[in-house]
This record gives structure tokens, C-alpha cells and sequence, in this order.
């Protein structure tokens, strides 16, 4: 590939125009596959995947998305390559864009992830890392779509932990011009770069800590859960973001038609109850599965190709 690659980092590298017309793609290539219809976007073309830590629906869905695209993947564990001996980020990015088309990584560290996309003459995908988690909120955005339209002016609730997917939903906040309300407790309060945008986004995103507030009417009441990836304090935390547990009565607070995200995995029981993730406004298993299709049309664009 010639020129700058077409990494897929972060929600904010991009403008509304260019996301919106990647989750029109999405909307498009999911509509062909349930017609049956596979369209060969990126035959021959080999994706790697690079995971450093755990992974269900990420990695199937990056697998069998290039493969209905008609690509090929190779997927690799961190810790049985060099980088576990410390070879740097950046030139396993220099190596491999010698073999393969594109890259997806999870990765904790987002300074390893910006280090190996610099590297990197290829597409680098953002598969997860401590600081953001754009693929599940494309995913999101679509799932939101599909059930109820457009989500500008949409009231949506974050209750719980500020993680790398409220990061993420941040910078779509400001993008997609949704009004987003977030409940943590002061302890467990967002980190300078995720403060930063949170200021960034103006009024589309606030920072309060009463999970019956931030939900009082809203559309929308999306939480994770409370012990990411890397978190060493998991008792500690699990005792601090108690009362920010999404039950049926905090729902019930929100507007009657409110729908109900989790990225998943779900601690049932810690960030959610049984009877809400199983509930009638839970839409977990078509965000899930909108991974799919989300990540086929960033897959497409990153190697050209906006349209069907
Ligand atoms: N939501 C998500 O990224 O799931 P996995 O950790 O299973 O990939
Ligand atoms: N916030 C979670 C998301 C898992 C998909 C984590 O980083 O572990």
C-alpha cells in the first residue's frame, strides 16, 4: 500500500462524515448478508491479529468478517512472539507490514498501539486497549441505529467504572451529538486524557456520580464491567461501584422505550442483574454482533474501499 495507511486507532481521528459513512457501510454489508450476499472486498488480502490479552468476541469476529470478505487471517498471541522479549513495537510494525496487508491488535498499553501503527506501512486496527475501545463503539452506534434511529439529541447514561469503551462512547458523544451523562464515583474518577475529552466534548458529555440521576429519562443506559483488563484492585473495586449496579429499579427510571448496552463480558451480578441483561431492553447479543459487521466496513475502509 502506498502513502499514509488508514489506521483505525481512536473515534476522535475522525471526523461525523467519515464514521458515518463507515457505519452506513456496516448497515449496508449486514443487509447483504442476510440476503446471502458476501461481496469479496478484500480477496487474498491477509489481516494479522495480535492478542496480548483475552478475547471472545473480538477475536471470532475479526476472523470470520475477513473471511466473508474473502481475506485471510493469521492470528498471533504477544506473548509467544518477540515483543515478549522485547522487541519493540515499532519494528514488529515494520516487519510485518512485509507480510501481511493489515494489523489488529489489543493491546493494554495505547502508547505500544500509536508506537507499533507508527511502525507499522499497513492499516493498524485498535482491537482494545486501556484507553479506548472504538470498534465496540462503532458496534454500539450501529446496534442503537437499528433499534430506534438516529441517536443525535439521544439522552444516553454511563453508569459505573470509566473505562476505555466510556472513552470511546466520549469521543462519539461529540461526534454523533448525543447528550451523555456519566455516573462514577469519585474514586474511581476519569484519568486526565479521558477528563480531557470529556471537556472536549462540550455539552454532549457531563461527569456526575448519582447513577439515578445520570439515568432519570434517558434513552439509552450502557455500563461494563467494573474490573478491566489490567485493573489490580478488584475487591476494592467491586465494593466502591456497588450502588452503581444496574438493576431492574435503576432502569426503571429511565424512559419507558430505553434500550439497555453492555460490551460484554458481563459479571452478572456485579455491574448488571440477570433480569436486566436478560430483559426486554437489552440489546447485548446484537451489539455483539454488530462487532461483525462494523468491523468488516472498517476492515473495508482501511484498505480504500467506502462503498458497496
Ligand atoms: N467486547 C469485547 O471486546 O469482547 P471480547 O473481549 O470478548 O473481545
Ligand atoms: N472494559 C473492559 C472491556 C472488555 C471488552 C476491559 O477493558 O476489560
Amino acid at each position: 500500500m502506498t502513502g499514509t495507511p488508514r489506521h483505525f486507532l481512536n473515534l476522535d481521528d475522525f471526523t461525523h462524515e467519515q464514521l458515518r459513512g463507515m457505519l452506513d457501510m456496516a448497515h449496508a454489508l449486514k443487509s447483504r448478508l442476510k440476503q446471502g450476499n458476501r461481496p469479496q472486498l478484500l480477496k487474498d488480502k491477509v489481516l494479522a491479529m495480535i492478542f496480548e490479552r483475552q478475547s471472545t468476541r473480538t477475536r471470532v469476529s475479526f476472523d470470520v468478517g475477513m473471511r466473508q470478505l474473502g481475506g485471510e487471517t493469521i492470528m498471533l498471541s504477544g506473548n509467544e512472539m518477540q515483543l515478549a522479549r522485547e522487541e519493540t513495537l515499532e519494528d514488529t510494525g515494520r516487519v510485518m507490514s512485509r507480510y501481511v496487508d493489515a494489523i489488529m491488535i489489543r493491546i493494554l498499553s495505547h502508547a505500544d498501539l500509536v508506537e507499533l501503527a507508527g511502525g507499522a506501512s499497513v492499516p493498524v486496527i485498535n482491537g482494545l486497549t486501556r484507553r479506548a475501545h472504538p470498534c465496540q463503539v462503532m458496534a454500539d452506534l450501529m446496534t442503537y441505529e437499528e433499534h430506534r434511529g438516529s441517536i443525535e439529541g439521544k439522552k444516553v447514561a454511563w453508569v459505573g467504572d470509566s473505562n476505555n469503551v466510556l472513552h470511546s462512547w466520549v469521543n462519539a458523544a461529540e461526534l454523533f451529538g448525543c447528550d451523555l451523562t456519566i455516573a462514577v464515583p469519585e474514586e474511581y474518577s476519569p484519568e486526565k486524557d479521558l477528563m480531557d475529552d470529556i471537556t472536549k466534548a462540550g455539552d454532549n458529555a457531563r461527569l456526575i456520580n448519582d447513577p439515578n440521576e445520570a439515568v432519570s429519562g434517558a434513552d439509552l443506559v450502557i455500563t461494563d464491567t467494573w474490573v478491566s483488563m489490567g485493573d489490580t484492585d478488584a475487591a476494592e473495586r467491586r465494593r466502591v461501584l456497588k450502588p452503581y449496579r444496574v438493576d431492574t429499579k435503576l432502569m426503571s427510571k429511565a424512559d419507558p422505550d430505553a434500550l439497555f448496552m453492555h460490551c460484554l463480558p458481563a459479571h452478572r451480578g456485579d455491574e448488571v442483574t440477570d433480569e436486566v441483561i436478560d430483559g426486554p431492553q437489552s440489546v447485548v447479543l446484537d451489539e455483539a454482533e454488530n462487532r461483525l459487521h462494523a468491523q468488516k466496513a472498517i476492515l473495508a475502509w482501511a484498505f480504500g474501499i467506502e462503498s458497496l
